[in-house]
Formats: structure tokens, sequence, C-alpha cells
């Protein structure tokens, strides 16, 4: 038998990946279905993003950059926070990563020791869970519903914190939800932590798809907070595999040896094309990306309301809706599974975000054309009066 280190044991994939493997299945044998369950943007990269991408190859931009990321990249992130928040983020405490995935990686190993606890919220994005563990630490899930925006706040987190927490996780916007933690209750939280000693966290990879409102950054608040931003969901480049990471001082030194150690640097042929991610050409067609998602948004946020979901709050960015679908079942992994075999259309079942009410709740992705969602929205009708 093969000897897997038992912490794999507590490493759970996501269910959303066998109902798109079924999804497939199902196309494969001429059914059509709507795809409401993938996480990503459903348009390609940007033109300019990957002529940039195509340029570098053809200029032999083949080899490592330096660990932290090229120097011209992390200078084009600070001068973003300049101008897009108005906030003064040097490019030294910027560090460019593999995806969100590989910052929220260095976040976490830099700031657990085994044992050490973590706080963040149940439902919530489910790798933060994992990481924690792969460092022998301890999740601690805050369950939170529509009182708080589906987000943590001080009242939540103090009732949460341990002798042992050393460290709060938040999502803004989050995944599954959509929703954003208020500027007062991220300062609330923020001092809250401080006065424990701990970290916040922060994680702002839906930053730019926020529809009615301008998100604010963490770091206008402080300095002294961990930030994780990526390339994969504004900017449109999930594939290509770059974030990045700001820290305060103190910790570059350590998060530089760590990449060092486990990935080097991120792909080079990503950074460079990613210079070009901020120039207004792109920003213009990502920013018209993003009112189509808030047209679907306002499209699909009322149309589920109307066949009986309940969606109790209007999120403010991702490209998610997490509707409680009890008036239909009570067993939403068992409800998204009949949804796919019966209607052709796949969404994500609350158990992919933690257990804090999961049997009741689905989470729908827009991510699909304005025609899909329609078609869509007419299947599960059928389906509910069937
Ligand atoms: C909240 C959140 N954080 C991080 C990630 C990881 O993104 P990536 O590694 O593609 O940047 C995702 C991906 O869906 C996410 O939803």
């Amino acid at each position: 038998m093969a000897r897997i280190a038992d912490r794999m044991n507590d490493i759970k994939p996501f269910h959303v990946m066998a109902l798109l493997g079924r999804a497939r299945e199902l196309e494969a044998q001429g059914r059509s279905i709507i795809h409401m369950e993938i996480g990503e943007p459903d348009f390609v990269t940007a033109q300019p993003i990957v002529d940039a991408g195509i340029a570098a190859l053809q200029a032999g931009q083949t080899h490592y950059t330096p660990t932290v990321g090229l120097p011209d990249l992390r200078e084009a992130i600070s001068d973003y926070y300049q101008s897009h928040y108005g906030v003064d983020v040097p490019a030294r405490r910027i560090i460019i990563t593999p995806g969100a995935s590989g910052a929220l990686q260095l976040a976490f190993n830099v700031l657990i020791n085994p044992g050490e606890a973590v706080v963040m919220a149940d439902p919530g994005y489910p790798c933060n869970r994992h990481f924690v563990r792969l460092n022998e630490g301890q999740s601690i899930a805050a369950n939170v519903d529509a009182s708080s925006n589906y987000q943590l706040n001080e009242t939540i987190l103090k009732k949460y914190w341990t002798d042992n927490s050393v460290a709060a996780m938040l999502a803004s916007p989050s995944n599954p939800t959509g929703t954003l933690v208020g500027e007062a209750e991220l300062k609330a939280m923020y001092d809250f932590v401080k006065k424990q000693n701990g970290t916040l966290v922060v994680d702002e990879i839906y930053h730019g798809l926020v529809y009615d409102t301008q998100a604010k950054t963490a770091l206008a608040i402080s300095d002294d907070i961990f930030v994780i931003n990526s390339f994969s969901k504004y900017f449109g480049m999930t594939g290509w595999r770059l974030g990045w990471l700001v820290v305060p001082d103190e910790y570059v030194d350590a998060v530089d040896r760590l990449a060092q150690n486990i990935f080097l640097a991120a792909p080079t042929v990503a950074q460079h094309a990613a210079l070009t991610a901020f120039e207004p050409v792109t920003i213009e067609l990502l920013n018209q990306r993003r009112d189509e998602f808030a047209e679907r948004r306002n499209y699909l946020l009322p149309a589920l309301k109307e066949i009986g979901f309940d969606i109790p709050i209007v999120p403010d960015g991702a490209f998610y809706l997490y509707a409680n679908c009890e008036k239909f079942s009570s067993d939403s992994y068992q409800f998204v599974t009949e949804l796919l075999e019966q209607a052709g259309v796949a969404i994500t079942p609350g158990v992919d975000f933690g257990s804090y009410n999961a049997s009741k709740y689905v989470r729908f992705a827009y991510t699909t054309g304005m025609d899909n969602l329609k078609e869509g929205i007419a299947r599960i009708k059928k389906f509910l009066e069937s």
C-alpha cells in the first residue's frame, strides 16, 4: 500500500470537480450543459496581454526572473496601488507569486507554527483551511450568515479568537458570497488582531470585479497587513498563474527565502505579459468585461429570486451568487446533482465552502454569457416546476 502522510487525510477535494467531470461526460454523450459552476472568467485573456506574452517568448524571455519578481512588474503594481487606491505601497514589499495560491501558501508558511490557529469565515474559500493544515496549524471556522454580510466582523472574530490564534483571514469580495468587508469593520478587526499580537491576512483577489462601489485596499489602513492579490480574475489570466503578496517590511526577507525554496520564481512569460495589464488600453477592455459581469449579476440575481431562491443581500462583487435552496431541498449536494442530471445545469454545492449551513446553499457563478444564463434560468424553472 502507498505510504501517504497522515495530513493528507484532511485535504479534501472540490466536489465541484467531480460535478464538472460528470458534466463533461454528459456533454460527450451529446447533452447540452449550462455551466454556472466555474470560478474563472469565461473571457480569454485580453489581447494586449497575450501579444506581450508572445513577444516576450520571441525575445527569448524563457529564463528565471528574480524570486520576488521582475522589478518592473513590482513597480507597476506599486504604481497601481497609488493610481487606483491612492495608497503608497513600495515595490520592495510586493512579491510576485504563482497565482494568489502561491501568495496564500507563502503567507501561511511564514505566519503559522504547528498548533497555532487562524480564524476564517465559513462559508469561505476552502483552500485556506488546507494551507493551514499543511503547516500543522488549526483553522477555526467562524460561522457567518447574511446578518454580517457573510463576513467576519469584530464581534464574531472576538467570539472565535483563541489563545493559540495568530491570524485572521478575510476575503473581500468573498468566494462564494461576493460580499465585501466594510471599511469600519476591517479597521476594527485590524485593531483587535493587533492587540492580540496577531496578523490580519486579506485576500483581495476579486478587487476590480466590484460593481456599485469602489473597493478599498486593506493596505489603506496599515502597512502591517498581509494582502493577497492575483492576475487571475479581474485581469483574466487564470491559466498564466500569476499573483502577488504584499507584506510588511520585516517579512520581505523571510518570504523571499521561502519563495526561493518553494518555487524559485513565478512564470517568466506571464510576468512580462502582465506588464501590459495596467496600460490604459488594457484597463479599458477589462472594465468593459467588469461591466458585463455587473449586467449578468443584475439579471441573474432577480431571476433566481423570482423562481424561489433566497438571496438576502446583493453581493458587491466577484462573479458569484450564494443562494439558499432550502425551499427545494434539505440536501444541496443532492439538489445540485439532480439539477445537473435532469436539467443540464451545473452549479456548486455549499459543502465546497465549509460546513456551516452548507446543505442549504448552492453557489451560482455568472461566468458564462447572458444567453446561457437565460437558458439556465429557464431550465431551472422547468426543473423546479416538475
Ligand atoms: C478567494 C480566492 N483566493 C484565491 C484563489 C486562487 O486564485 P489563483 O491562484 O488563480 O490566483 C481563488 C480562486 O478561485 C479564490 O477564489
